[in-house]
C-alpha cells in the first residue's frame, strides 16, 4: 500500500484510565512521521455522524494524567444495523483515512472487523478496558488503575466493617470476568471472592458462601468479613445475595456496589506506560503494514495478535492465585 498519510483514532465502549495516554502516543508518534491524525468523537458514532477533529500537539498536551478520554466514548448500536459498518467505512474513505486505530475492548474490535469488510485501509486495535478480558495481551489499559481504585474503596469499607464487626459484600466490575474481583480481592485481603471463574452461585444454595463464614466465626469469633463479588455473579445481583445471606445465617450483611467509580480517576503509572507503549506500537506496526491486528503486551514485549481472536476468552485468570484463594477461601 502507499505511504500512510492520515490515521483515524477513536475510543469505544467503557472508557478506561490510560486511554488518553494512548491517544497522546498515537498523535506524537504520527506527527513525528508527518502523518495527520483525525480523532473521531463518541466511539463509532463519530464515524457514523462524521464528528471528528484533527488532533494537534496541543490537544494531547497535559492529558496523560487524566482519566476518561478526550475523544469521549460510547457504545454504538447503530454500528450493528445492516448499513452501519459500510457507512462507517464510507466516512473513512471520504476523509482519505489510510488506517484506523480503535482503542477499546473485544466488543469494539468486533465492530472494527465488520467495518473492515467494507474498508480499503488498515485497522489496528489497542486493548483499553478496565475488565482485562481481552485475549492477546497480559493486561489491558485501565485494569491496573481499576484495581487500585477498588482497593482504596475496599480498605475504607474494611474500617467500618471492622468497627461494626460486620459482613460486607463488595461488588466490583467485570461484565464477563473476575479479573478485577480476584486481583482487588487478593490485595485487599478479602475473606471470600465470588467470581464467574469459581462457578456460578445458584439462588437457594448458598452453602459454598456460608460454610467459610461459619468456619471463620468459629476460629475468630465475631469480626469483620469481606466478600468481594464480581458483577453478574448472582442472578438477582449482589444486594439480593446479601439479603439472602442475611436470612440464611441470621446476621445482617451489607452490600456495597462500587460501580462506575472504578472506571474513573487518574491512571496509575502502569496504565500510562502501557497506554503509551501500545499507542506507539500501533502506529509503528501500521507503518509496517499490520492490518486486523491488536497491539498487545505479553511478558513485557509489545506483540501483535489477530483482532478476530481477542474475544475467544482463553486468557485464564492467574491460576496460582486462583488455587490459593480456593484453598483458603473455602475453608
Ligand atoms: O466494559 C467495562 C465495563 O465497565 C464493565 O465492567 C461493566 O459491566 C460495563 O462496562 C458497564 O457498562 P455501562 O457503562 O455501559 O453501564
Amino acid at each position: 500500500m502507499d505511504r500512510i498519510r492520515r490515521i483515524g483514532v477513536l475510543t469505544s465502549g467503557g472508557d478506561a484510565p490510560g486511554m488518553n495516554a494512548t491517544i497522546r502516543a498515537v498523535q506524537l508518534t504520527a506527527a513525528a512521521c508527518n502523518i495527520e491524525v483525525i480523532g473521531f468523537k463518541h466511539g463509532y458514532n463519530g464515524l457514523l455522524e462524521s464528528e471528528y477533529k484533527t488532533l494537534l500537539g496541543h490537544h494531547v498536551q497535559n492529558i496523560i494524567q487524566r482519566g476518561g478520554t478526550i475523544l469521549k466514548s460510547a457504545r454504538c448500536p447503530a454500528l450493528q444495523t445492516p448499513d452501519g459498518p459500510a457507512q462507517a467505512a464510507a466516512t473513512l474513505h471520504q476523509l482519505d483515512i489510510d488506517a484506523l486505530i480503535v482503542i477499546g475492548g473485544d466488543g469494539s474490535f468486533r465492530g472494527a472487523l465488520e467495518i473492515a469488510k467494507h474498508y480499503n485501509g488498515q485497522i489496528i486495535g489497542v486493548p483499553g478496558t478496565i475488565d482485562n478480558d481481552v485475549d492477546g495481551t497480559d493486561n489491558t489499559i485501565g485494569y491496573a488503575t481499576a484495581i487500585d481504585t477498588a482497593l482504596d474503596a475496599i480498605d475504607k469499607i474494611r474500617d467500618t466493617a471492622d468497627a461494626f464487626e460486620r459482613i460486607f459484600l463488595v461488588e466490583l466490575m467485570g461484565r464477563h470476568s473476575g479479573y478485577i474481583a480476584l486481583s482487588a480481592g487478593i490485595a485487599a485481603g478479602a475473606e471470600q471472592i465470588i467470581c464467574p471463574e469459581f462457578g456460578r452461585l445458584q439462588p437457594g444454595d448458598l452453602r459454598s458462601v456460608i460454610t467459610p463464614i461459619q468456619h471463620a466465626q468459629l476460629l475468630l469469633g465475631k469480626s469483620s468479613y469481606i466478600i468481594v463479588v464480581a458483577e453478574n455473579s448472582y442472578p438477582g445481583g449482589t444486594t439480593a445475595l446479601a439479603d439472602e445471606l442475611s436470612k440464611a445465617i441470621g446476621i445482617e450483611c451489607r452490600a456495597c456496589i462500587l460501580g462506575h467509580i472504578q472506571r474513573g480517576g487518574s491512571p496509575v503509572g502502569a496504565d500510562r506506560i502501557l497506554g503509551t507503549k501500545l499507542g506507539v506500537f500501533a502506529v509503528e506496526q501500521l507503518l509496517q503494514g499490520a492490518h486486523l491486528q491488536m497491539a498487545g503486551e505479553v511478558n513485557g514485549e509489545a506483540v501483535l495478535y489477530p483482532l478476530s481472536k481477542t474475544g475467544d476468552r482463553t486468557k485464564a485468570i492467574d491460576p496460582f492465585l486462583v488455587r490459593w484463594q480456593q484453598q483458603v477461601g473455602s475453608s
